[in-house]
């Protein structure tokens, strides 16, 4: 993981006018943050798992491409709605300037999003088993922290 991270960063500086183009850049400008969740817990590995649910539309590493939902690099501590390249809907946008992700939140909207924001257009359900959703906030915490 540590050698994509390096790549992207090298990518990153080879293209950086055309990053500012496609890339959120306010999302990734914010002060990295640090996970130490242990990616060998048997807790990361279930949430591993369990994210199988949200691959299809999130990423958790920076990325030019949007998928059908925001990027979620430096998940932690960020602003509701604060991937710049992504379209949100109307209602995530007017919780931006109440909502931080930080894991008590996170463990809200994974179990139910239209509980958090209603209105919101992400396209599933919830997690309502409380241990999956804690191996899920692992798993996602590693993930989109900088390394
Ligand atoms: C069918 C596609 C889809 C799936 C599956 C999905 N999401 Fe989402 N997600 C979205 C969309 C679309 C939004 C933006 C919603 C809006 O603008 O109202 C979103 C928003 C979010 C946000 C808020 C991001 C921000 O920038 O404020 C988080 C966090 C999130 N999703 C996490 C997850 C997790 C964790 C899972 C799996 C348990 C998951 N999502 C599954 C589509 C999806």
């Amino acid at each position: 993981m540590k050698g994509r991270w390096r790549l992207w960063t090298s990518q990153t500086l080879a293209s950086a006018a055309a990053m500012a183009v496609t890339v959120p850049m306010a999302v990734y400008a914010q002060a990295p943050i640090r996970s130490s969740i242990e990616v060998s817990s048997a807790e990361y590995k279930r949430g591993k798992l369990l994210y199988i649910q949200c691959r299809a539309c999130h990423d958790l590493q920076p990325s030019e491409i949007e998928k059908i939902g925001p990027n979620l690099a430096n998940l932690m501590g960020r602003k509701a709605a604060a991937d710049p390249a992504f379209d949100y809907s109307p209602a995530l946008q007017a919780a931006a300037g109440k909502l931080v992700w930080d894991r008590a939140m996170l463990d809200r909207w994974i179990e139910k999003p239209a509980a958090v924001v209603p209105g919101n257009t992400m396209a599933f359900a919830g997690v309502s088993n409380p241990a999956d959703r804690a191996a899920l906030l692992a798993y996602l915490e590693a993930e989109t922290a900088a390394r």
